[in-house]
Formats: C-alpha cells, structure tokens, sequence
C-alpha cells in the first residue's frame, strides 16, 4: 500500500509526524509534497526522516535541476491524502489551478484523494468553503470532516484536524487495508523486564520494545484489538485499537498476561524476559562495602510456555526465539517445549543485532513443519511478514 500525503500551511501540519509513522509502522509506503508555506509550520527534515523518502516541495529542484514529475507521483500512489487541507487548497482544488506541486498532483492522481480539512471556526462555517467541500464530494474526493474543539486561535469549535489515530483508522478503513484480524483479540508482549536488585538497580537487557510495537500496530491496522503488554520503553503508541500495559518486571508481565489470556484469540511473545530474578531484593540501596558481591538468583515464570500450556482449541501462542549458537535446534525445542503454533527466530549475523535496531531478519517455523525466512528489513516490514504468516497458522 502507498500513501501521499500533501501536508499545506496549517497550524495542525504538527500532527503529521504522528500519522507518518503510524503508517509506516504498517507497512504502508510514504511519500510526502509539501506546499512551500507548510515548511513554517513543520520542517521538511522531519517528514523526510520519518517518511523514509525525499519530500516533494517545488515543481523543480533548482540546484539539482531535477523534476519533480507531478504525473509518476499521481500513477505511483493508491491514496493522496491531503492533511491539513486549508481553505486556500481546497478552493484551488475545485477551481482546478495547478500553482503548485501539490495541485498538479492532485489533477494527476489515478487513484482516490481524501481531504482532511481543518482552519479556524469561522472560515470552516463559511459558506464558500462549504460549497468547496460540496463540490469536492461530488468530484469524488473523500472528507473527512473535522473535528469539535480547541483552536489555535484559543477559539472553541469545529475546524480542529482529528487527531493522527483517527485520520489513520478513516484511510484505513476507507481502503480496506486488509481487515484479516477484524474481530480478534491479540496479546502481545513486548520490551524488556527489568528485575530489581535494590530501589535503584536492576538485572534487564537492550530490548528496546521495537519489535513488539511493530507487531501490535500491525494487527491494529489489520482490525485486530490489541492488549500490549510492555516492559519499560519509551515507545508509546497512538493507536485506538492497541491498550497498552506497562510493567517493569518478568512476574508483573506474567500477572498481566494471566488476567488477559482467557480472553484472547491469539498471543505473540516478543518480549526479552529475564530468565532470573534476584531472589530477595534488597530494600535499600546496596553499599559497596565488599569486594565482592553475589546475588541470589530464582527462574522467574516461563510466560510464554504457561499460555502454551493453557490454550483452548481456538487460541495460538507464537514466540520468539533469541539464540547464539544452534539457533534453529534450539528453536525447535523452544517451539514443543513451550507448546507454541510457530517460533520466530532472530537471524544474527554478522554485522546484525536484533535488540534496539530499526531492523531485523527472521525464520519463521510451525507446528505444521514449514518454514519462511523473512530477509533483513524495517521492524515494521517484519512485523507484517510475521502476521501474514499467522494468518496460515489460524486457518
Ligand atoms: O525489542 P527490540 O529491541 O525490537 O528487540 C526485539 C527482540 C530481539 C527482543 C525480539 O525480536 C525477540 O527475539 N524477543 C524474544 C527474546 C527472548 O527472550 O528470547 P528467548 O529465546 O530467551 O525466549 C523464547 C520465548 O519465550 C520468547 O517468546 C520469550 O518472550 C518467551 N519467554 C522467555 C522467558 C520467560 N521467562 N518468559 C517468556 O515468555
């Protein structure tokens, strides 16, 4: 699926980070053209870095002397979403000028374009922009009407951009972007745990949580509801369809899964769980009167292996499988000892780490004796690797 999203000269342009990477987080291509008053309200860099891609502004580069060819734009996208639309645009949009980039793409475009409008109050109740909005509905475009609530000019009313999560779910939904999970009810575990030595020291690992954000946006998108359950990250995710839980230890994880399992279609384990715990915290901070220390170690719960082991007919458990040497044997092993549908096995290579990068590389195997390496890619592009795969394992 591809996007372009044409961002104009409005205050909410802000909010447009936050609904690239939704995107991106599933799987979805973006590329971004900006008019050239929109750069004074969010900077190119950002929607640059965060789209992945070169943000078109201008009709040509003047120092490259490159075009921006307006026509591959318009054949290349399945959806332009215009956000925020600004009166400006939208009056030039029904007037068919072509002043700049973006409107040339617009006329160009093979595929649907939705419109999310947002100004102030007043503008919005203006009888010529609702007459613009009129004739844009009856060209075709899709708008999504703004919403209710404070504005930048400190008045209170309709013109508001909805927020990233909502503007997401409409394209969403109004493509039809798989709805494969519509219905279900997924677990994810995410992140690391950390495990307290004293108040303020902990046994824990590099898991950033990327990979299970990845995986719990993914079924969102896909219309699964999602019950994330994460150790500390300083991830956070806007999607309405993912309740996010937040734990700090291997049992508050296992406490948390217990209460959500029964409820659940489906479990995905992403999370790096500490094995051990130190068996008796102390209370306070551990002074450094020795030189040597020893800690008491006990097996913290094996979560995954408990889900496994108390699934219904119906549910799935899929774990993770993060392995230095016979990675695949040991994988297996995880896959029966743990009673799971499928493992997914972290392919360390040289030069890889799975823990805190953008990217990773993966075997999937299953109950069933198949297997699919997906190759090194963005969390996002691996995330959706896994759930298509699932959706084999829930047939
Ligand atoms: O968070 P990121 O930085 O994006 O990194 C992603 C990741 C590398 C953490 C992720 O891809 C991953 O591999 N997670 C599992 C890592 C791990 O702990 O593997 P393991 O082989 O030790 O555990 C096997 C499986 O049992 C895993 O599904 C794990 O969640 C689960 N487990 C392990 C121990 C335990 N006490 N309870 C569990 O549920």
């Amino acid at each position: 699926m591809r996007i372009l999203i044409g961002i104009t000269a409005g205050i909410a342009a802000y909010k447009i980070p936050l609904l690239i990477r939704m995107f991106i987080n599933a799987g979805v291509e973006v590329r971004c053209i900006m008019t050239s008053d929109a750069k004074d309200f969010v900077s190119p860099l950002v929607i640059s870095t965060l789209s992945k891609n070169p943000v078109g502004i201008a009709f040509w580069n003047k120092e490259t002397g490159e075009w921006n060819n307006h026509v591959e734009y318009g054949e290349w996208a399945d959806v332009l979403l215009i956000a925020p639309c600004t009166a400006n645009t939208l009056s030039k949009m029904v007037s068919g000028a072509c002043d700049n980039l973006l409107l040339a793409v617009y006329l160009s475009m093979r595929n649907k374009t939705i419109v999310s409008p947002a100004m102030d109050l007043e503008m919005y109740q203006h009888p010529t922009v609702k007459r613009n909005i009129s004739v844009l509905i009856a060209d075709g475009v899709h708008v999504i009407p703004p919403d209710h609530g404070e504005l930048a000019s400190g008045l209170s009313g309709e013109g508001r951009l909805p927020e990233p999560a909502f503007i997401f779910e409409e394209v969403v939904k109004y493509l039809s972007l798989g709805q494969d999970f519509l219905n279900t009810q997924v677990l994810v575990t995410a992140g690391p745990t950390y495990e307290a030595i004293d108040p303020v020291r902990f046994i824990g690992n590099h898991a950033s949580g990327k990979m299970g954000f990845a995986l719990a946006e993914n079924f969102a998108a896909r219309g699964a509801s999602v019950t994330l359950i994460t150790g500390p990250t300083v991830l956070r995710t806007e999607h309405k369809r993912v309740q996010t839980i937040h734990v700090t230890s291997a049992a508050e994880m296992f406490e948390a899964v217990q209460r959500h399992w029964l409820d659940m279609d489906l479990g995905v384990f992403s999370a790096a769980v500490a094995d051990y715990r130190p068996i008796h915290p102390a209370e306070e901070k551990i002074k450094k009167t020795n030189e040597a220390l020893s800690i008491e170690l006990i097996k913290n719960p094996d979560i995954l292996a408990w889900a496994g082991k108390h699934k219904t007919a119906t549910q799935r458990t899929i774990g993770f499988a993060l392995e230095t040497n016979n990675a695949v044997e040991n994988a297996m092993e995880k896959l029966s000892r743990k009673h799971a549908d499928a493992i997914v096995l972290n392919v360390i290579e040289e030069n890889e780490k799975c823990f805190n990068s953008d990217t990773n590389k993966v075997r999937i195997f299953d109950v069933n004796g198949l297997s699919l390496e997906l190759p090194t890619a963005s969390k996002a592009k691996i995330a959706q690797g896994i759930v298509d795969y699932i959706t084999r394992i829930r047939l």
